[in-house]
């Protein structure tokens, strides 16, 4: 694997009739989660990540996805058993959609969110705004709102992410400089003394954000969870190979 950053965007394509075949590929643990879930596009939504991350990773180390021994941090930070210090991830779900990144060189943190299902998010600005992010969010004309509120919704998540502390850090704390949301490119966002940098992109419906402790090189693959499950019952599999990629391939294995 080469250094910087991979990050995949997975389209879950499957209709509920997989979600059986594909809890082959979870651990007990992830099973019982899956089973836990009410609805079933939550359940396919799951299945379909784990499915993601597991040949993902899987191919990185050189393992099969059934066998990857995914653990996770007190805080909820997954991890590989073994590979804690040599192998970062991070992974978000979004309705239909999987985002996941994954570096040999730091740590990252990585969301994604359905734009159009941001509008609630005004609701709830005293949760994760500061009073400074306040101030200038009553500024941006309210046609662009949602879409904001969406960046810093993901922004903010990702920085949780990478720091590895989720809920047990304030989203208050995590200071985004809103001024320079929109302009693109790399920006820094400060957590105490943290520094962090942060990448936003937009495809079709889904705002992501990935947070990096230093800038980053970041290549992006599109994925569908139907390709992952042709490209796992190819006899082929763990061998390096192209991952299967709507108009688009790469090397998995440096
Ligand atoms: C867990 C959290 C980090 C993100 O959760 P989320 O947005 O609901 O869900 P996502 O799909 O984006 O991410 C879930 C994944 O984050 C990862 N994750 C969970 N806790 C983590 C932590 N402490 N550090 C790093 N990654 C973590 C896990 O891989 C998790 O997948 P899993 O459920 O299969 O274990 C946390 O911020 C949370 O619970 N958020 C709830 C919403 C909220 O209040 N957000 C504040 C926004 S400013």
């Amino acid at each position: 694997m080469k250094a910087g950053i991979d990050q995949y965007i997975l389209q879950h394509d499957l209709g509920l009739g997989a979600i059986e075949e594909l809890e082959g590929y979870l651990s007990p643990r992830e099973l019982s989660r899956a089973r836990s879930l009410r609805y079933s596009d939550d359940r396919l939504d799951y299945v379909c990540s784990i499915l993601c991350l597991r040949v993902i990773v899987g191919r990185v180390l050189g393992v099969e996805p059934q066998n990857l021994n995914i653990v996770s941090s007190a805080t909820g930070r997954p991890l590989i058993e073994n590979e804690t210090d040599t192998l970062h991830f991070s992974l978000s779900r979004g309705k239909g959609t999987t985002a996941i990144a994954i570096s040999q060189d730091m740590d990252i943190g990585i969301d994604i969110e359905r734009l159009s299902l941001c509008c609630g998010l005004s609701n709830y600005l005293d949760y994760f705004l500061s009073n400074e992010e306040k101030c200038h969010f009553v500024t941006v004309p309210p046609l662009l709102r949602d879409g904001y509120l969406c960046k810093i919704w993901t922004t903010k998540e990702a920085a949780l992410k990478l720091l590895g502390l989720g809920l047990q850090l304030d989203p208050k704390n995590v200071v985004v400089d809103l001024s320079s949301l929109n302009r693109g490119g790399i920006q820094q966002i400060t957590i105490g003394d943290t520094i962090t940098y942060l990448s936003n992109m937009q495809i079709d419906d889904y705002s992501i954000s990935l947070a990096t402790p230093k800038p980053a090189q970041v290549k992006t693959t599109y994925l569908t969870a139907s390709s992952l499950v042709e490209m796992v019952s190819s006899q082929f599999y763990p061998q390096c190979g192209n991952i299967c990629v709507e108009g688009a391939s790469r090397e998995l294995c440096a």
